[in-house]
Formats: structure tokens, sequence, C-alpha cells
């Protein structure tokens, strides 16, 4: 099986548990089982491999540790991996603690699933703050989530070194989207890195998602 069949494979997996322990716990969020089918949508699949594509041409030489901020389930690092040494460290950052039980069962059977690859639970500046000098490459997919002045705490406080790859989108509409752009540019402005390396578009059907890699 490729990853993508994986990832189906141990997806559908989390929903039957999640729906079966809601038998006897009625405690169970069962909107978490519809969580998990979008975080391995084909839409999520073309916004991640995108990523990997652009980001692995601009991977310093010396690549040891990726932290990817806000990292759901951990659909890049399972994509990244198939391109990055097995030396290297992906940590999947993610405030909320659920992703590591999910994003571990999502690893299942992947060449990604050695101890190299790694669910954190923690607030994304609180680990920069602590880990920043450790870092050779952030990646946040989720900067739309994440205040303005956190994105850009991020990008002041890393190595200047270190890589950065970062996804937001023109999606105002969504309740929970508190850092969403009118363009690409205004994104790439906002930022404002010593070096863009690669700006770029990927439109869906109701918004574009914007993409900038740089130091
Ligand atoms: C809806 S998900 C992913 C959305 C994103 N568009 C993507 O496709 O990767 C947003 C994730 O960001 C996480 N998140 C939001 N704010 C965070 C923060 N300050 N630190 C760490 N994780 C955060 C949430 O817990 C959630 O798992």
């Amino acid at each position: 099986m490729n990853y993508r069949e994986l990832a189906y494979r141990n997806a559908l997996e989390s929903v039957r548990a999640i729906y079966e322990k809601s038998k006897y716990d009625p405690e169970v969020d069962l909107y978490r089982s519809i969580d998990i089918i979008n975080s391995v949508s084909t839409w999520q699949f073309e916004g991640k491999e995108w990523l990997v594509r652009e980001l692995l041409p601009f991977l310093p030489e010396k690549t040891e540790k990726i932290a990817i901020l806000g990292s759901w389930y951990g659909l890049v690092s399972i994509i990244l991996r198939n391109y990055v040494s097995e030396d290297v460290i992906i940590r999947n950052i993610d405030s909320d603690p659920v992703t590591e039980v999910i994003g571990y069962g999502l690893l299942k059977g992947m060449d990604s699933s050695h101890k190299n690859t790694q669910f954190i639970v923690d607030d994304a500046v609180d680990h920069v703050i602590e880990k920043r000098k450790t870092y050779d490459v952030f990646i946040n997919t989720s900067c739309e989530h994440m205040e303005k002045d956190d994105i850009r705490f991020i990008v002041e406080g890393k190595k200047p070194s270190t890589v950065v790859c970062l996804q937001s989108n023109n999606y105002h509409s969504v309740q929970s989207h508190i850092n969403t752009y009118d363009s690409l540019e205004e994104f790439v402005e906002e930022l404002n890195l010593v070096s863009v390396y690669y700006a770029g578009t990927l439109k869906a059907k109701d918004y574009d998602r914007y993409m900038v890699i740089g130091q």
C-alpha cells in the first residue's frame, strides 16, 4: 500500500474506534470523525504534496530537525518522510492533545512510523520560544488559525539559517480562521522575510491557499 492508501486505512480505523467507544461513553466527541476524514481528503493531500514538492529544493543541506507547527494529525510529516533520511527528526507540534493519539494511529504501517517522526502536544509559540535554536526548518500549514503576532514572532525569533514554509488562505468566512489574507502578496508582505524563495497559490473551489518559503 502507498502512503495515501495507508492513511485512508488508518483514518477509517480511527473513525471506527471513535464510534465503538461512543456506544458506551456519551462524552465521546463524534465530530472528531469528520475532522479525521477531512484531514485525509484529496484536497489535503494535494496541498501537502505541493508543500513538500516546493520545499525540498530549499531544505538546508544538513537538515537534522524539522518542526511542523499546528500539525493537526501529521499528514505533512507522513509525506515528507518519503523524501528525507530516517535520521532527520520530524516533530509534529499541536496544542490539541487528541492530535497526538490520532496522529500516531495514522502513521501505522508507514515508513514514517519509526521513532524519528514524533508528536508533541504544545503551543506553537511556546515551543518556538523554548526550542527555536534546534530547528533547521519550521513548517506551518495552520497560519490561518494562529494570531498574526504569533506568526511574526515565529519568523522573527528563528535562527537566521532556519527555513520557513508557511501556508494561509483567503477563506475569510470560516469562524476559526483568524489570520486570512486577500492576496498572496499581502501574505508575503506580512511575513517580512529576509529572503523569499518561493511564493505561490493553490486554487480550491471556494478559496485560494497561499504558500511562502524563505528565510
Ligand atoms: C484545522 S487544523 C489544520 C488546518 C490547516 N489548514 C491544515 O490543513 O493543516 C488546525 C490545527 O492547528 C492547531 N493549532 C491552532 N493554534 C495552535 C497553536 N497556537 N499552537 C499549536 N497548534 C495550534 C489546532 O489544534 C489544529 O490541530
